[in-house]
């Protein structure tokens, strides 16, 4: 395109038709018309600007959509794009509420083909998933098609805070790197599009096409109810089916999060979905019709807060057959806010029987790990369990300090029952791809130490991104840990205390804390002694992800240092300690990013 063309689309695109309706509040209603020539629509978004109502309209169609947007009004923090690649050349109608004509984000809206974001920033993490911009919570839809991982989840692609629920989309074929796609399913008049899960439709069940992903999502408007989607382009585009909603809602406020697997003893799809602090299931042969089945979850687990985002699924242990139900609590957390409990017990594919075991039980006992669910469609030659959970926590994670994006996912982990020496638990480890990002190898010499050991640079020049391991030998000791450091003596501490058979982690030094009060909030999961407690710590710039023994324990952990944590230093109260030199290794992530 020469300068004389694009500057003749460029007038054409902004020599707008502008219209003002007149508001009681001073502010006013403004709305632009143009023709769309470009794939992206680029939006100024301001962090201290009011939140206006952005209406959308395309020509030909009658839905209007209604969207939460801080339109700048000075300058802009960033950008977010309004996605009208599939509606090249109608007229698009765009409506600013509490707005007027000299607002600058309305003046300096941008057509382009291209839209880059400023992604090195310094919380951005190197080895999880984050989006490429906008606000993310919960995974949704996790399906396995093809080779390919999906990873759909909730996003609000105009801002960096909770809202305007889309479903936004990525894909991987290792589960270490992510592949940005279109968002999958946005609202509609139904609401917003909440959390939910993906199947593969191998039988055609629903009609759709055999190996249709289907989508089932909460839509969230004046009611929650339950409804569907479907892809036959490996996730690429889905279509909501007209028959919407396919469970409407009963009178039940909280009404959501299904997660949908196929039954084989049932011979058919069940659902478990969060109804206020229970969850119901429900069976269906088709996705489309749905017969409530039962309900579990009267007087047993925590129930400080309503029930969300539940997940069914099976486990092999000891040649046995035993179900485990994910239910994400919000608060009401072992260490407050956010968290997500679990049950074990049996399903006869209709209902399900809780074991007799000391509930609650908690997937991760770090304050950053929440609404976690698995894939589903997994090849039986694999036969893993695969999670992935959120990384962060209601408590705050509106407020965290990262700029253009906000939150990340864990990373993917193998999900299987072992015994504690008292109780199945449900233990949780980094999928072995993981190791695929080890790239260099640094070693550490053996310690013993009575009080303090401190390595002042685990791996030269590093952002912040690694895998540390090793092995502490408590010997006589019952209070001893390690913390990561900076040269700002910021730290993040794990204090082991084996007389309260505790272990606590602090982040009340660790940076940036005060951009919410509840942040500071220490953490505690309790502990078993062992001869041994063999570490595992994933750290990428602005998270750490403990794993004690295997699997036996989990804290994952946001924090914000100043300076990169690239220090390690063991404590212990007066007797030694022995961190054992044969496993010690930083392993650094290989990629610059996700
Ligand atoms: C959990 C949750 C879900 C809901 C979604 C909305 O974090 O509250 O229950 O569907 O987030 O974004």
């Amino acid at each position: 395109m020469n300068l004389f063309q694009r500057l003749l689309i460029t007038i054409f695109i902004f020599s707008t038709i502008s219209c003002t309706s007149a508001k009681t509040d001073g502010y006013v209603e403004v709305s632009k018309e143009m023709k769309i020539k470009s794939s992206y629509l680029l939006i100024p978004v301001e962090e201290k600007a009011p939140e206006v109502i952005m209406y959308v309209k395309y020509e030909g169609s009658n839905e209007q959509g209604k969207y939460y947007i801080r339109l700048a009004r000075e300058k802009a923090d960033y950008w977010v794009k309004l996605d009208v690649s599939k509606q090249r050349d109608k007229n698009l109608t765009l409506t600013f509420d509490n707005t007027d004509k000299s607002v600058w984000g309305f003046n300096n809206l941008k057509e382009s083909d291209i839209f880059n974001v400023e992604y090195d920033e310094t919380y951005r993490p190197v080895f999880h998933f984050s989006p490429e911009y906008g606000w993310m919570n919960d995974p949704n839809g996790l399906v396995y098609l093809d080779g390919e991982y999906h990873l759909f989840y909730q996003y609000n692609p105009y801002g960096t805070k909770w809202g305007n629920m889309h479903w936004g989309h990525a894909v991987s074929t290792d589960l270490t790197s992510w592949t940005y796609l279109p968002v999958a399913i946005a609202p509609d008049t139904l609401g917003d599009i909440f959390s939910g899960s993906a199947v593969v439709d191998i039988n055609n069940t629903a009609g759709f096409g055999k190996n249709a992903i289907v989508a089932v999502y909460t839509a969230s408007g004046k009611k929650q109810q339950q409804c569907i989607a479907y892809s036959t382009d490996r996730g690429r585009t889905f279509t909501k089916y007209s028959g919407n909603p396919v469970i409407p809602n009963p009178g039940i406020a909280d009404f959501r999060d299904p997660k949908v697997s196929w039954n084989e003893v049932a011979k058919q799809w069940i659902m478990a979905l969060a109804t206020k602090q229970t969850v119901t299931f429900y069976g269906s042969a088709d996705l489309k019709n749905w017969t409530r089945l039962s309900e579990f979850g009267q007087g047993i687990g925590s129930h400080a807060g309503v029930w969300e985002c539940p997940d069914l699924f099976p486990l092999n242990i000891d040649g046995k057959t035993k179900w485990v139900l994910l239910v994400s609590i919000n608060p009401g957390g072992p260490n407050g806010g956010s968290a997500t409990q679990y049950f074990i017990g049996d399903f006869d594919g209709k209902t399900f029987l809780p074991d007799n075991l000391p509930y609650p039980l908690w997937v991760d006992y770090g304050r950053d790990n929440y609404a976690g669910v698995t894939w589903s469609n997994i090849p039986q030659a694999d036969g893993r369990r695969i999670f992935l959970g959120w990384m962060s926590n209601w408590d705050y994670a509106n407020d965290v300090p990262s700029k253009i994006f906000r939150s990340s996912n864990t990373i993917a982990r193998n999900l299987f029952l072992k015994n504690n020496g008292k109780h199945l638990v449900l233990a949780s480890y980094p999928v072995k791809e993981m190791e695929l990002l080890r790239d260099k190898t640094n070693n550490f010499s053996d310690i013993q130490t009575k009080n303090k050991a401190i390595i002042e640079e685990l791996v030269k020049n590093n952002a912040g991104s690694y895998e540390v391991t090793f092995e502490i030998e408590p010997m006589k000791s019952e209070n001893f840990g390690f913390s990561l450091r900076n040269s700002n003596n910021e730290m993040l501490s794990y204090h082991f205390d084996l007389h309260a058979g505790i272990v606590r982690l602090d982040r009340q030094k660790s940076g940036l804390t005060d951009f919410n009060d509840k942040f500071s909030v220490g953490m505690g999961a309790p502990l078993t002694t062992k001869n041994i407690y063999k570490i595992r710590l994933l750290v990428d710039k602005a998270s750490a992800e403990l794993f004690v023994n295997e699997g036996d324990i989990t804290m994952t952990s946001l924090f914000f240092p100043t300076e990169t944590m690239n220090g390690l230093e063991f404590f212990t109260e007066n007797t030694s300690i022995k961190i054992t030199t044969d496993r010690q290794k930083i392993d650094l992530a290989k990629r610059e990013a996700i």
